[in-house]
């Protein structure tokens, strides 16, 4: 009954580890270190250095570790990057995914959860945005993951057995409150991050791209989720999974959002330190407001959210970034870099 986790070296994968183990159940984890440090997996978990596409070296950690199901986190996640690279991002996101669910139905895996995305949406035409609204992704990363819950979606049809979740997240942000786990990669370019390493010292200032959308206060909206209790909501998915439940989608958000001002004022008011704050234009392709109807993963998989507090998510992201600061002082700073 042992969980592959793909991309558990990674800032969710590794806090989703970290559920699995709180919940007793026996995981390994596959990563290819691109973007993940194996100083986030625990100790006695397994890590196996590769790629989620390489089919005999999956079929080899399935067969040894008696794997039951699959929580698929791997994958390139930075949107720009996605733009200026799309062939690399259908490969890595969409071709590698192919190769692993392959070998899962081959393996007999019965049930997958997929880290799927609310890029999937596009520009929505209202919000909270419900799972059934088009999916009219518009960078080649939402693309990409939306080729990979086609995938999923015809696979199951052709396979009964096998059954999937793919879970949209929208904005995940904070670090696990025992700082067991956190956003690591020195490039991360997620709002809360970013303005901590202001907060810390590590940024000289913050950009807030455009202060002219049709909200409050003229800044773009969005539905930010504690990485924790992203982790809970896999576990519920699993648990439906594992009841025998039907393949489905769901959103993953509190169904609420802050701006990015109010989230600025948020990281300035809990960590006490007023950082410069710069306005910058627009980025295309950044929607005024993205917030989550999350009924299908509250209501389906009962789910319950612990952790939707702003200054909680905000004090651990914060407490995350210390701790980081102290561990480039005290560990080698080649290991707090990517491989
Ligand atoms: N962070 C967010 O806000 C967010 C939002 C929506 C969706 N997601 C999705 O969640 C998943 C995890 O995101 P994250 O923020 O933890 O990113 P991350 O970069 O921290 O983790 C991804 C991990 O996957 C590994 N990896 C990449 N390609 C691989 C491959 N081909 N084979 C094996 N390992 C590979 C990397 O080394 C890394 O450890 C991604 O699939 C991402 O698209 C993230």
């Amino acid at each position: 009954m042992t969980v592959l986790v793909t991309g558990g070296a990674g800032y969710i994968g590794s806090h989703m580890t970290l559920a699995l183990k709180d919940a007793g159940r026996s995981v390994v984890v596959l990563d290819d270190l691109s973007c993940g440090f194996p100083w986030l997996v625990p100790d006695d978990v397994p890590l196996v250095r590769g790629d989620v596409g390489d089919q005999s070296l999956v079929r080899d950690i399935i067969r040894k570790h008696e794997v039951t199901a699959i929580l698929h986190f791997a994958g390139s996640i930075v949107v720009p990057d996605s733009v200026r690279d799309p062939l690399f991002y259908y490969r890595n996101n969409t071709v590698q995914s192919r190769g692993l669910i392959e070998t899962a139905i081959a393996e007999g895996i019965r049930n997958f959860i997929f880290s799927s995305t609310a890029a999937v949406y596009g520009e929505p035409e209202r919000t909270p945005i419900t799972e059934d609204m088009p999916h009219q992704p518009i960078s080649p990363y939402g693309t990409s993951k939306l080729m990979t819950e086609w995938m999923l979606r015809d696979a199951a049809v052709a396979h009964p057995d096998f059954n999937y979740v793919a879970l949209r997240y929208f904005n995940v942000a904070g670090a696990d409150p025992q700082l067991r786990s956190g956003q690591s990669f020195p490039r991360a370019t997620h709002l809360i991050k970013i303005a901590s390493q202001a907060a810390t010292g590590e940024r000289s200032h913050i950009e807030v791209y455009g202060t002219d959308y049709p909200t409050s206060d003229g800044t773009c909206i969005r539905d930010y989720i504690h990485v924790s209790d992203l982790a809970q909501a896999h576990l519920c998915a699993l648990n439906y999974l594992e009841a025998g439940g039907q393949s489905t989608a769901a959103n993953c958000g509190y169904g609420y959002g802050y701006s990015v001002l109010e989230i600025i004022d948020a990281v300035k008011r809990v960590s006490g330190v007023d950082f410069p704050v710069k306005v910058a234009p627009r980025r295309a392709g950044d929607p005024a407001i993205l917030v989550a109807g999350n009924e299908r993963v509250r209501n389906l998989f009962g789910f319950v959210p612990k952790r939707d507090d702003l200054d909680q998510i905000v004090g651990d992201a914060l407490a995350w970034e210390r701790r980081l600061q102290v561990l480039r002082t005290e560990q080698d700073a080649k290991t707090l870099v990517p491989a």
